[in-house]
């Protein structure tokens, strides 16, 4: 163990696309648990699309990070010290401890990981927070049906991956779309997607057309932008738009002017195909976790729910890691190895 507890503050609140002068290392002393407390030493650090959100200070479902605070994040961690009597030292837990190698917890914000079911890493991706997010949407607002076209954007990603393969697993058939061969290929062959369609293709919208000649009945919405664009005409009526995440604007700015409003088109198509667009956040549906963890685990041990990480090394690697999550350099679910596991 290092002496020293390192970890990622805010250093400035970013204008547009996050620069690595936003961050600031620092090392500071390791805490020491109270009783009632356990400590904990960061094994993996999970970098998500949210945290761009927390950067910036304008009104949001969760208060900003305060400028000199440390980074706010998922992470696997182990306990290394316990004076808490529900906890126990080598516990493997999921954590909300942020970018830092140590931190200290009352416990309430932990869940024990069973390494039995697969490598820990996944307690913050498939069998995580991104996976239960696929599950949540796709169960409580888009109820695929069987022989029903179901459409996910950034499907090579933590959340899309999974929304593919649950898709499936209904009966419905997955249409993926992903930013390059490499990504639409392994979507397609690796994730079990029956068609996938590059995004960045200049033919784009006449590929996703064709990859879906039904029309698309649950569109899981991920991301925005052109992608929407191709994807509105193609609903059919009662379709269904779990709305999770618009990732190709969250490094917008006031000096962002999108091409055209896209506002008046979405609402006309959505009023006349009696479309359902739904926002949702996963938390909404928490309760719904251990029904999920039992039955991913039970999809892993069968062969139908398979997942791929982006493994960075080194904390202080974060910062550069996140900047390329919202410009789709990751890989799968992108996951930063703080401490080895042994
Ligand atoms: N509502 C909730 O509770 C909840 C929870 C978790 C995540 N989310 C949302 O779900 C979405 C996916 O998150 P994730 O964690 O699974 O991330 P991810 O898919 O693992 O990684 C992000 C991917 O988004 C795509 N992307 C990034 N910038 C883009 C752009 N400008 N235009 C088009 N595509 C772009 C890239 O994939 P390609 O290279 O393939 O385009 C990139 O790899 C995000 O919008 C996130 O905010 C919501």
């Amino acid at each position: 163990m290092t002496e020293f507890n390192r970890r990622i503050v805010l250093a400035s609140r970013p204008a547009g696309r996050p620069k690595p002068s936003n961050f600031r290392v620092e090392d500071a002393a390791v805490p020491e648990p109270c009783d009632g407390q356990v400590l904990l030493q960061t094994i993996y650090l999970s970098l998500d699309p949210y945290m761009r959100g927390r950067m910036s200070d304008a009104k949001s479902y969760a208060d900003p990070i305060e400028i000199g605070g440390v980074m706010v994040g998922a992470t696997v961690a182990k306990v290394s010290q316990s004076r808490h009597p529900h906890w126990k030292e080598g516990d493997i837990v999921v954590a909300y401890s942020g970018w830092q190698s140590h931190a200290v917890s009352d416990g309430s914000d932990l869940r024990r990981i069973d390494p039995a079911v697969a490598p820990i890493s996944t307690g913050l991706g498939v069998l995580g927070m991104t996976g239960f997010t696929a599950y949540a949407g796709l169960r409580n607002i888009a109820h695929p049906g069987p022989g029903e076209t179901v459409v996910v954007a950034a499907a090579g990603g933590a959340v899309g991956s999974v929304v593919g393969q649950i898709a499936k697993i209904e009966g419905a058939r997955a249409v993926g779309i992903a930013g390059g061969p490499d990504k639409c290929a392994f979507v397609k062959h690796e994730f079990g997607f029956d068609a996938v369609v590059d995004h960045r293709d200049p033919d784009f919208p006449q590929r996703l057309a064709d990859a879906c000649p039904d029309g698309i009945d649950v569109y899981f919405e991920n991301v925005g932008g052109h992608v929407w664009d191709a994807v509105l005409p193609l609903l059919n009526n009662f379709a269904r738009v779990p709305l999770c995440g618009m990732i190709s604007h969250y490094n917008d700015d006031a000096s962002s002017t999108p091409a055209f409003d896209r506002l008046p088109g979405s609402m006309r198509d959505i009023q006349r195909k009696s479309i359902t667009v739904r926002g949702f956040m996963n938390v909404e549906f928490i309760e719904q976790q251990p029904e999920f963890l039992k039955s991913a685990a039970g999809w892993i041990a069968d062969g139908r729910l398979t997942w791929r990480e982006d493994l960075v090394d080194g904390l202080e690697n974060a910062p550069e890691a996140f900047i390329g999550l919202l410009e789709g350099r990751n890989f799968g679910k992108l996951v930063v190895k703080v401490f080895s596991e042994q």
